[in-house]
């Protein structure tokens, strides 16, 4: 099959390698001249676990190419999957699609024989039909089905993700395109992952829905965090306890900060806003997102409170920057809000993440002193705080930590320590709902 991916971010990349690996002969475009052309020298734009190789591999066998171009490779392909971005519009919090629209213009002319088009970004319902109607009206002549399918990828696990899939979700109006995008995904089939074929709208849907449904269970469980702590319980035990119940469901309750990234805070604001829109608000959706977006400021307080009630004139080490562990995407970071909220209160917020630094010093506000590891960064602090479970946190010299700080204050906002073992250290520690 010839594939081609428009939009060489994240989902177009990922998803553009596996196709490729797959063995079919995929093609990455991108507006972008210098991001082709540091694909083209194998260089990989974005952080992900195994990717690079990926690209690397596919690439050298020649399934695996990169252009600015897309015109001519639109013009061969089976299918053309549309991966460009779907930020929030600013001002009203509705998706942006004025990327996807004008990706759809440019495939449109360059349309000759049979083609599918293929919406892979996260696109409210309604997307798939416009997209179509834009095609049909500047080529009444071509041959094309819109198809929705949306992707399921975890940043930090994306690979792994897109072999291994849960489901695949198919939305297509036609027997014809569903049976090409059966080709696309054989190698899936065979693997017997379910697919789910339904029709567009449906799997536009989908997407939306469960995106918001685990951002409800996560912060379902802050909140029973919040009371585990006023009444004593565990949070931890509290989920486990729930997560057996196979109804429930173990997964997607940790509690924590609250959510980042570059989906649940953009696709909640999203599905909350074409709910309104359609007369049948999304109630429990819009009081996840205030009640997430509140939590990352409420986490600062944490810290304030742990320090005695102020910040001010005090350093405070903040240890994991990006929104989770295994990428260094700082998109709606809780750790924006915490060091914000530190700054507010008159401390100097010094800190590190692995592989986040670059992306954090382009986000996080002006003040913060970054430093080249976890032991520097909490030289002289007042506190500590662990933000992002990133593995080298979990296994820090507790002595060393102890000793390079002016107080031993840990607030572990992942719980990723035992109480009794941070404690006995000496330290004062902190957690999310443990009752400890
Ligand atoms: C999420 C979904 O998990 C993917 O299925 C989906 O494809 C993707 O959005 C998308 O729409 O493209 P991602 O944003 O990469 O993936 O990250 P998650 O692993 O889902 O984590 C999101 C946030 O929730 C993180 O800030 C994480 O720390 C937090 N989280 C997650 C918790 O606080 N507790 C949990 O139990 C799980």
């Amino acid at each position: 099959m010839k594939i081609v991916m428009v939009g060489s971010g994240y989902v177009g990349l990922v998803s553009g390698a596996c196709f490729a690996d797959f063995g079919h002969e995929v093609v990455c475009v991108d507006k972008q001249d210098s991001k082709i052309a540091a694909l083209k020298r194998g260089e990989i734009p974005i952080f992900e676990p195994g990717l690079s190789e990926l690209v690397r591999s596919n690439a050298a066998a020649g399934r695996l190419t990169f252009t600015t171009d897309l015109a001519g490779p639109v013009s061969k392909a089976d299918a053309v999957f549309i991966a460009v971005g779907t930020p929030s519009r600013r001002g009203d919090g509705f998706a942006d699609l004025s990327y996807v629209y004008a990706a759809s213009r440019e495939i449109a002319q360059a349309l000759d024989g049979y083609t599918v088009i293929v919406t892979k970004s996260t696109v409210p319902v309604g997307t798939g039909d416009e997209v179509e109607r834009i095609v049909r009206e500047l080529r009444p002549d071509a041959e094309f089905a819109v198809v929705s399918n949306p992707e399921f990828l975890r940043e930090g696990a994306a690979i792994e993700d897109f072999k291994r899939p849960d489901r695949i979700v198919i939305g297509a109006e036609d027997e014809r395109a569903r049976a090409l995008m059966a080709e696309v995904y054989r190698p899936l089939y065979l693997n017997s992952a379910p697919i789910l074929n339904t029709s567009r709208r449906t799997a536009e849907l989908t997407k939306y829905a469960a995106n918001a449904f685990l951002a409800t269970k996560i912060t379902f469980i802050n909140e029973m965090a919040d009371l585990c702590e006023q009444v004593g319980a565990n949070v931890q035990d509290v989920a486990r306890g729930m997560g057996l119940d196979n109804r429930i469901g173990a997964k997607f309750l940790h509690a924590g900060p609250g959510y980042g990234g570059s989906c649940f805070p953009k696709d909640t604001l999203a599905l909350i806003k074409t709910a309104q829109d359609y007369g049948t608000p999304a109630r429990i959706v819009e009081t996840v997102a205030a009640v997430n977006d509140q939590r990352k400021r409420a986490m600062g307080r944490k810290v304030v409170a742990a320090c005695g009630g102020s910040v001010r004139g005090k350093t405070i080490a903040v240890l994991g920057l990006t929104f989770k562990p295994n990428t260094d995407d700082m998109r709606d970071a809780p750790s924006i809000a915490i060091v914000t909220a530190l700054q507010d209160g008159g401390a100097t917020v010094r800190a590190f993440d692995p592989e986040g630094m670059e992306q954090a010093r382009a986000t996080l506000p002006a003040g913060v002193v970054y430093c080249s590891d976890a032991y520097e960064c909490v030289a002289g602090a007042d506190a500590a705080v662990i933000v992002t479970e990133w593995n080298i946190f979990r296994a820090l010299d507790l002595d060393r930590v102890r000793q390079a700080m002016a107080a031993p204050v840990l607030i572990d906002l992942r719980n990723v320590y035992r109480p009794e073992q941070v404690r006995a250290k000496g330290f004062t520690y902190l957690d999310v709902g443990r009752g400890s």
